[in-house]
C-alpha cells in the first residue's frame, strides 16, 4: 500500500479510536508519556527493545503502561507482580492477543502459542503438561543421549556452522521426541519443511514484532486479491500452506508407521494409544498441533540459550576450565557426562542457572491479553491490554544479583535459606509465568543441561585468532526482536585431547 493512503488509513483509524475511547476508569499505571492519538508507537525499537523496557522500569517502577493507538501495553517488572497478576488472577491474564495477520491469515491460530484463552487452548495445554512432566521426560534421556555426540561431532567438523548445527540438534531431538522419527541426514523432509517453517514464523511472520499493518485496521483482511496494497494476503496464503504442511507431513508419517506397528514410544503414540478406538476428530486435530506447537516453540529458544552459553565461555575461559576440572574429576576422561552425574557436578548447575539468568532468552516474554478490567495496587488497568512479564529487567535486578550485567556462576554458590534460594533461582521467572507458562521447560533445562555438560567435557571454546596470532573480541549484536540470540560471532572450537579418543576422531 501506498505510504500515503497507509498514513491516511492510521490516522482516522486513531481518530476511531480517540472519539470510541471511554476515559479510564481510574489512574492507570505511569509510562513515558506518547503522542497524541498514536500513542508511544515511535517508543518501540524493534532493535534490544528490552533495554528501553528496563529504562521505563528504572523510571516508573514496577508497572509501566503505555498504549499504542488505544491499546495498552502494560509491563511487570518485578517477579511478585508478575506472579500477583499472570498466576493469582489467571482466569482473566492468560489469553493472548488476536493478530489477524499471524493467527487468522497465516493459520497461527491452530499453534497454541497464539491461542486465545479458550477450550482448544486448554485441551492442548493439558495434552503437553502431560508429557512434559520431569518423570515423563526421564524416558527420553536415551534419546537426549544418543544426539549429543552426533551434535559434538559435526560442531567439530565446521564450527563456523554453528547454529545450523544447535538448530539441527534441537530439530532432530524434537522429531524424534515428539514423533518417533529419526532423522539419518540433512536432506531429511521433516527437517526441511519444519526448518523453512520456522524460518517463516520467526523472520517473515514475527520479523516486525508480529505487528503488521492488518491488526491495527483489520478492515484490510477483507481487501480484494486484486487490489493494490493486497500483497500481505498473498504472503497469508503461501506461509499458511507451508505452516499446514509443517503440522501435517510428521503427523501423516508416524499414523502410518502406527497403521502398520512400526512407530516407536513417543508424545504422538502415547496420547494415540491412550484415546484408544474411542479417538475423535477433534482428539486428532489436538494431538496433531499441540505436536506442531512444540516443535515450532523449541527451535529459537534452544539456539538462544546454547549459543549464548558459547559466547559466555568465549569471554569467561575461567568459568570453562573450573568447569572441565569438575567434570574431569566427577566422571573422569573414559566417557562423557550423562544424567546420572547431575548431582555430582554442582559447578555446572551454577553455570546452567547462570547463563539462564544472564541470556534471559525471551526477554519480555510472549503478550498475555487482559480478559477484564482490573485494579492492582490502585492503578487500574484496562480490558484489552497487552501484559508483558518484563524478564529482562528481572534477571537485571541488582538487589538479587549484584553486578548483574557480569556472568558470574559463583553467584549461585552461596548458601541461602531456601526461601531466598527459589527466589533468586532463574528457572522460576525465564519461562514465564501463570497459565501461559512455558509446557516445555522440564525438556528445555534438561536437553540444554547436557548439552552444557557434553561441550564442556569434550570441547575447548575460546576466542578465535586471525592469521597473524592477533585475538578476535567477538562481536556481540541482538538483532532477533523476540529472542535475546547472539547474531553469529567468530570463536575457536576444538575438542579436548582424551575428546578425541572418545569420538573415535
Ligand atoms: C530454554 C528454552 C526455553 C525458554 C527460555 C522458553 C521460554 C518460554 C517463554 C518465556 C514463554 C512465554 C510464557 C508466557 O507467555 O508467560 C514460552 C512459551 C511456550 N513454550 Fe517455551 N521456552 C523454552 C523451550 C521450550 C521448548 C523446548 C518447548 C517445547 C517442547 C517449549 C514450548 C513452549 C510453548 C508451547 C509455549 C506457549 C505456551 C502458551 O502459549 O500457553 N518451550 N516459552
Amino acid at each position: 500500500m501506498e505510504l500515503g493512503t497507509t498514513l491516511l488509513a492510521c490516522f482516522i483509524l486513531a481518530l476511531v479510536i480517540k472519539l470510541s475511547r471511554t476515559a479510564p476508569k481510574g489512574q492507570l499505571p505511569p509510562g513515558p508519556k506518547g503522542l497524541p492519538l498514536v500513542g508511544n508507537i515511535l517508543d518501540l525499537s524493534l532493535k534490544e527493545l528490552w533495554l528501553s523496557i528496563a529504562k521505563w522500569a528504572r523510571n516508573y517502577g514496577d508497572i509501566v503502561y503505555i498504549h499504542v493507538f488505544g491499546t495498552g501495553l502494560v509491563f511487570l517488572n518485578d517477579a511478585e507482580v508478575a506472579v500477583d497478576l499472570m498466576d493469582r488472577k489467571g482466569s482473566i491474564y492468560s489469553d493472548r492477543p488476536h493478530l489477524v495477520m499471524a493467527g487468522e491469515l497465516c493459520g497461527g491460530y491452530n499453534i497454541m502459542s497464539f491461542t486465545g484463552y479458550n477450550d482448544q487452548f486448554r485441551r492442548q495445554r493439558r495434552l503437553m503438561q502431560r508429557a512434559l512432566t520431569p518423570l515423563v521426560i526421564k524416558n527420553y534421556h536415551p534419546l537426549l543421549e544418543m544426539e549429543t555426540v552426533p551434535f559434538l561431532k559435526r560442531l567439530l567438523s565446521k564450527p563456523e556452522s554453528y547454529v545450523d548445527h544447535i538448530r539441527r540438534y534441537a530439530g532432530t531431538l524434537t522429531l524424534n521426541v515428539i514423533y518417533g522419527h529419526q532423522v539419518t541426514s540433512d536432506d531429511d523432509r521433516c527437517l526441511k519443511i519444519a526448518e523453512a517453517c520456522a524460518d517463516v514464523l520467526a523472520n517473515d511472520i514475527a520479523g516486525g514484532g508480529f505487528l503488521w499493518l492488518v491488526d491495527v485496521l483489520p478492515f484490510l483482511r477483507h481487501l480484494p486479491m486484486w487490489a493494490p496494497g493486497s500483497g500481505f494476503k498473498h504472503k497469508a496464503i503461501r506461509w499458511k500452506a507451508q505452516l499446514t504442511e509443517f503440522a501435517t507431513v510428521p503427523y501423516d508419517e508416524f499414523k502410518e508407521k502406527m497403521e502398520n506397528g512400526t512407530a516407536k514410544t513417543c508424545y504422538c503414540s502415547t496420547l494415540v494409544e491412550a484415546a484408544g478406538k474411542s479417538m475423535t476428530e477433534q482428539d486428532e486435530f489436538d494431538i496433531k498441533y499441540s505436536a506442531n506447537t512444540m516443535y515450532s516453540a523449541s527451535l529459537d529458544t534452544t539456539i538462544t540459550v546454547v549459543t549464548s552459553f558459547m559466547l559466555c565461555m568465549v569471554q569467561n575461559p575461567d568459568v570453562r576450565m573450573k568447569a572441565q576440572a569438575e567434570i574431569d574429576r566427577v566422571v573422569g576422561k573414559d566417557r562423557l557426562p550423562d544424567f546420572n552425574d547431575r548431582p555430582s557436578l554442582p559447578y555446572l548447575e551454577c553455570i546452567l542457572s547462570e547463563v539462564l539468568r544472564w541470556t534471559a532468552p525471551v526477554p519480555y516474554a510472549l503478550p498475555h491479553r487482559l480478559m477484564e478490567d482490573d485494579v492492582y495496587r490502585n492503578y487500574f488497568i484496562p480490558k484489552g491490554s497487552f501484559v508483558f512479564a518484563n524478564i529482562w529487567s528481572m534477571t537485571r535486578n541488582q538487589e538479587m544479583y549484584p553486578n548483574a550485567d557480569a556472568f558470574s556462576p559463583e553467584r549461585f554458590e552461596a548458601d541461602l535459606d531456601e526461601e531466598l534460594k527459589k527466589k533468586r533461582d532463574p528457572k522460576n521467572f525465564v519461562f514465564g509465568f501463570g497459565r501461559r507458562r512455558c509446557p516445555g521447560m522440564y525438556l528445555a533445562e534438561q536437553s540444554t543441561w547436557l548439552l552444557i555438560a557434553s561441550m564442556l567435557a569434550a570441547l575447548d571454546i575460546q576466542k578465535a585468532v586471525d592469521d597473524k596470532g592477533n585475538v578476535i573480541e567477538p562481536q556481540v549484536r541482538y538483532e532477533n526482536s523476540v529472542f535475546r540470540m547472539p547474531a553469529p560471532f567468530k570463536m575457536d572450537i576444538r575438542p579436548r585431547e582424551h575428546a578425541r579418543r572418545l569420538m573415535n576422531l
